[in-house]
């Protein structure tokens, strides 16, 4: 993929202006969505993992999974102290000056370190973001020299206002990994998936590969001509998303096509089924198409986790659900996640067909 120079814009902008590249008469950002976020599902880790309310909880996350295919997971065991040193480190990265970003800036023909995604023509709109994107795990697929450059030395868990603190990600994305594995463990029990079947998909995803995504949104002067992050279905099996501050801007599809508000809720992590997941449910469950609004006022930032499950997990439809279900597959079966992906990347993006329905059989 071609990079372009330049893509990331120096956010000291006028407040009127609005460089064409941003402005969008394709999207109708007003009078579409609803404000319903009260009716989003909120699951509990802490019920899922106790035997006594286990088979509650599964059902009201089996119907999340079904209905939204997005919840907010409450209760979810990650020390207040790891999110709020990486929160703090990822606003502390973008709070840099431009040309210290640009230290970790993209490499022609790769997606990972700071820059847009999917820039590939000079007269292609932009979304109103900046990202940072970082391959975490395994440890091996880590590109270090894009996490910080001259690293300081950390002895213990320290806030380094400058850098994106290596230790900080290092933990998160660990943190992430293991409860990514724990909710995957339970969307597979809720979907019927039992024994031999569920221990390969939670290893799977214990032992699978994670990409962290932080997102900035400056404030927009023009937020209804102007769109953060296109309307997209994650390619992953599962993504956690952690919101910095308290504004709002990510919004889910609704099965009956309203956009509808996801707000962040302190202590909670929103999570969102990817096309994996759909694929491995047989259809039962949804990756949700989502986006990200921008406000005139206010900067929003955000850390999207996508989990992917390690290569010993065929992407198929669950041959147990087959099994108990009867029904015959809608998808084809690829041999790994990595396969998914290939296919994905070799999908044109600006195709009318979504990738996933290209595997339907
Ligand atoms: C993503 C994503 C939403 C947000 O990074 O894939 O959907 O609110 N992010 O930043
Ligand atoms: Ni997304």
């Amino acid at each position: 993929m071609e990079k372009e120079e330049g893509m990331n814009l120096n956010w000291t902008l006028p407040p009127d202006a609005v460089p064409p590249r941003y402005l969008r008469d394709d999207i109708v950002m007003v009078g579409h969505h609803r404000e319903l976020s009260y009716g989003l599902p909120r699951i509990d880790l802490g019920k899922l993992m106790d035997p006594h309310s286990r088979s509650t909880e599964l059902y009201n996350l089996h119907s999340a999974c079904h209905e939204w295919g997005l919840f907010l997971l409450m209760n979810h065991g990650v020390l207040d102290e790891g999110m709020r040193m990486m929160k703090e480190n990822v606003q502390g990265f973008f709070d840099l000056p431009h040309h210290e970003k640009q230290k970790s800036a993209q490499k022609p023909g790769s997606l990972e370190g700071y820059g847009q995604a999917f820039v590939t023509s000079h007269d292609q709109k932009l979304q109103w973001n900046d990202t940072i994107f970082l391959k975490c795990h395994p440890a091996h697929a880590r590109n270090l020299d894009l996490w910080q450059k001259n690293p300081p030395k950390f002895r213990s868990f320290g806030f380094h206002p400058f850098r994106l603190c290596h230790i900080a990600l290092e933990k998160y994305s660990e943190d992430m990994r293991k409860m990514a594995a724990e909710v995957v463990k339970y969307i597979g029990m809720a979907l019927g998936i039992h024994e031999g079947e569920l221990d390969l998909l939670t290893k799977s995803f214990g032992e699978g590969k994670y990409e962290v995504r932080m997102n900035y949104y400056p404030a927009c002067p023009k937020p209804e001509r102007a769109i953060g992050l296109l309307p997209h279905a994650d390619i992953s099996g599962i993504t956690l998303l952690t919101e910095c501050g308290n504004i709002p801007g990510l919004q889910v599809l609704s099965k009956d096509n309203c956009w509808v508000t996801v707000p962040p809720v302190p202590g909670g992590i929103v999570v969102n089924l990817g096309q994996i997941m759909e694929v491995y449910s047989n259809g039962t469950y949804r990756a949700p198409d989502h986006r990200a609004v921008v406000n005139k006022e206010k900067e929003r930032v955000s850390i999207a986790t996508f989990c992917y499950p390690s290569p010993s997990l065929p992407v198929g439809p669950s041959p147990q659900l087959l099994a108990a279900t009867g029904l015959p597959p809608i998808y084809q079966t690829l041999s790994n996640s990595g396969e998914f992906l290939q296919c994905f990347l070799s999908h044109k993006l600006d195709d009318a067909v979504p990738f996933i329905d290209t595997l339907k059989l």
